[in-house]
């Protein structure tokens, strides 16, 4: 099963068996113990559906109550909770009023070191006003609101707003180029765009204003207004009667805004991931399910309590900005810190002078992160207090052991438990982690599904794989109340991708796995032409579709190869039109692509490696073999069978041999 790029991670994981029981003290202070978990797991098991519909009365505030838990009958359209109505922006502001009205809700950085912070009664007054301009503007339930912004407050406070008037956001990171935004735009059919003059990282600022200009001077012709932060303050177009500031629209707004009760099955946001083809997919995530997901796992996996300063590193532009920084966390009324800029300026210590200076208690990062700051050596975690730390997690890629050890060792002081969370854009909120004060933990697994989550490996015919560590089909058997609901516009895709290959009966992640001799999960990675680049999912085709929009390129094929530090490096192979540059030519148009796949994408999308040749290898049906192009893009000796190919003797020059 599954592709050779597993093979290496397979042979480490394999060798480990490393096991950390959480502490006494973190037991003693948990949520949830071992007793309390198996009672979630035994409700779970007993009535599945009976289990959420218990958790959504008591976690969720309603305004018209639910009667029925689960409706199947359009399944795999399922819809959750669908009589009942509410509000996602209630849930997350409004009902800690009372009781948490002065307690901080944000602590906000910037990269200069600029602070600031907003409480409880604050971010609600500032979502009530945009909230109002947003309808001041001729916004209502059901339109697509694109926001494209830097890791400001104001980023949270524009998704919270369109949820407190039912709009629908797609959030764009704002890593991605102005030609992804337009693709986003249209696909998305958004009204409006909200944005910055522009963002900070690096020293640099992210020209933001002006990619939306490009965006919309290229199409994306259904955007009326553009409503602009002001985070730079450098000098930006502004075009009369269709840009508009923020702080002038927000200024002619009441601080009160009543909450749009929409059905549970509203859909709240559109988030745009890549898949297998060359078009990213809008998925479209719920209001009450997807709320309920993201508030139970802060719970769950994060331990969350009133006292503590809970940072998630990623940015709103993914999901994971998404259900624990912009929704979980304050559906918990809990105190969150936001960071604009990058890990290492002014150097490799600023997410640990971050943690000390703010008193972060939960620390949440992605591997690629704990790995670039790992290779810059311990000396500069060493410089600050992070006393303070209770809790570490990881997220979007698989964490390689020696990765985990140094973020075990070196930030957690071999006491802090370290949850690895696997989830995904699709399923919303996590979906196996360790419960901390529960399930010891050990480096590389993400341990087992939480509850409610049936989680399991199957093999090519949908047959559970009982045998341990032999690998399969990541699968969810039941449907969980924050699963996307569908592919915005293409439910027939969304049928295919997600649910068809094992006829319609459960979910199929796109991951391979394996489960150990203890039922511990160990994800090996994609099955599917997705990478995995930084944490973040690159489709293979939509770099290839970029690279042959240049003039000069006739045909393109991109596969990954491991990376020390981005987990995943992009690898391509590119057939030029006319003779196949080399020396000093192929370095300027292999410099030139990288630009221009970054004017496509994104930098995130830039090719590492860019390798010309004179044709792919291609089967005699015209097939390409993309492992045969893997084991290259590797340094792997050859083992495939060229003897089908069309043309073998392709393969030293493909391998940088001729
Ligand atoms: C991968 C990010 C191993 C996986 C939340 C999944 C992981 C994809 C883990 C989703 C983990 C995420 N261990 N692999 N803890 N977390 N992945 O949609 O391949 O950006 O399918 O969601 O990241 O990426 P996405």
């Amino acid at each position: 099963m599954s592709s050779a790029k597993s093979h290496e991670t397979i042979q480490s994981v394999l060798s480990e068996n490393r096991v950390f029981d959480p502490t006494a003290d973190f037991v003693a202070r948990a949520r949830l113990d071992a007793a309390k978990l198996d009672a979630l797991h035994a409700a779970a098991a007993k009535d599945p559906v009976g289990f959420w519909a218990d958790l959504a009365k008591k976690e969720l505030a309603w305004q018209t109550p639910f009667t029925e838990a689960l409706d199947e009958s359009n399944a795999p359209n399922y819809r959750w909770f669908a009589d009942g109505k509410t509000n996602v922006s209630v849930n997350c502001l409004d009902r800690h009023l009372a009781t948490r009205g002065d307690k901080i809700a944000i602590r906000f950085e910037g990269e200069k070191g600029d602070t600031r912070h907003y409480t409880y009664k604050q971010l609600y007054a500032e979502v009530c006003k945009l909230a109002n301009g947003l309808k001041s503007l001729g916004i209502r339930a059901g339109d697509r609101v694109v926001i494209y912004m830097p890791m400001v407050p104001e980023a949270v406070i524009a998704m919270q707003a369109c949820a407190r008037i039912g709009a629908v956001h797609s959030v764009v990171f704002g890593g991605f180029s102005a030609t992804s935004l337009k693709d986003r735009i249209e696909d998305a059919g958004a009204r409006l765009v909200i944005t910055a003059d522009g963002g900070h990282r690096g020293g640099n600022i992210v020209e933001l204003k002006k990619a939306v200009d490009d965006a919309l001077a290229a199409g994306a012709k259904t955007i009326e207004k553009v409503v602009m932060l002001k985070r730079t303050g450098h000098e930006v177009p502004f075009i009369e009667g269709r840009d508009l500031w923020w702080h002038e629209l927000m200024a002619q707004q009441a601080d009160r805004c009543d909450p749009a009760w929409v059905e549970a099955e509203h859909p709240l946001f559109l988030l745009y991931t890549s898949g297998s083809t060359g078009k990213p997919k809008g998925i479209q995530h719920s209001s009450a399910g997807y709320l309920l997901g993201a508030t139970l796992t802060c719970q769950w996996v994060f331990d969350l309590r009133d006292d503590d300063v809970f940072w998630c590193t990623a940015d709103v532009g993914w999901i994971t900005g998404h259900s624990y920084v912009a929704y979980g966390p304050l559906s918990n009324g809990a105190t969150i810190l936001m960071y604009e800029g990058a890990p290492t300026v002014p150097d490799a210590g600023r997410f640990w002078k971050l943690c000390q200076d703010h008193g972060v208690t939960i620390f949440y990062t992605a591997p690629t992160a704990i790995r670039a700051l790992m290779k810059l050596g311990d000396s500069f975690p060493a410089q600050y207090d992070l006393s303070k730390l209770r809790l570490l997690g990881s997220v979007g890629e698989p964490i390689n052991p020696e990765a985990w050890m140094w973020y075990h060792r070196v930030i957690g002081k071999e006491k802090l438990p370290i949850v690895d969370t696997w989830w995904q854009t699709e399923t919303g909120s996590i979906m196996i982690a360790p419960v901390p004060g529960a399930v010891p933990t050990k480096p590389g697994s993400c341990t087992k599904p939480l509850p409610g989550i049936f989680a399991d490996v199957v093999d090519e015919s949908g047959e559970p794989v009982k045998e341990a560590n032999a690998g399969g089909y990541l699968v969810i058997r039941k449907p969980w109340p924050s699963m996307l609901r569908t592919i915005w516009g293409d439910n027939e895709r969304y049928i295919k991708t997600y649910w068809a290959q094992f006829g319609n009966k459960y979910y199929v992640a796109g991951d391979s796995a394996h489960r150990d001799a203890d039922g511990y999960f160990w994800i090996m990675g994609r099955v599917d032409d997705v990478l995995n680049v930084s944490g973040h999912r690159l489709g293979t085709m939509e770099v290839e579709s970029a690279l042959v929009a240049h003039p000069r390129v006739a045909e393109a094929a991109v596969v990954g190869r491991p990376h020390e530090v981005k987990g995943e490096a992009v690898f391509a192979f590119v057939i030029c039109k006319g003779a196949r540059p080399t020396g000093a030519e192929a370095e300027q148009l292999a410099k030139e692509l990288r630009d221009h796949v970054a004017k496509q994408i994104g930098a995130i999308a830039k090719p590492d490696d860019i390798r010309f040749a004179d044709n792919l290898p291609k089967t005699r049906s015209g097939k390409i073999m993309r492992r045969l192009l893997r084991s290259i893009a590797r340094g792997e000796a050859i083992t495939q069978d060229t003897s089908t190919l069309e043309n073998p003797a392709i393969v030293d020059q493909l391998a940088g041999k001729a």
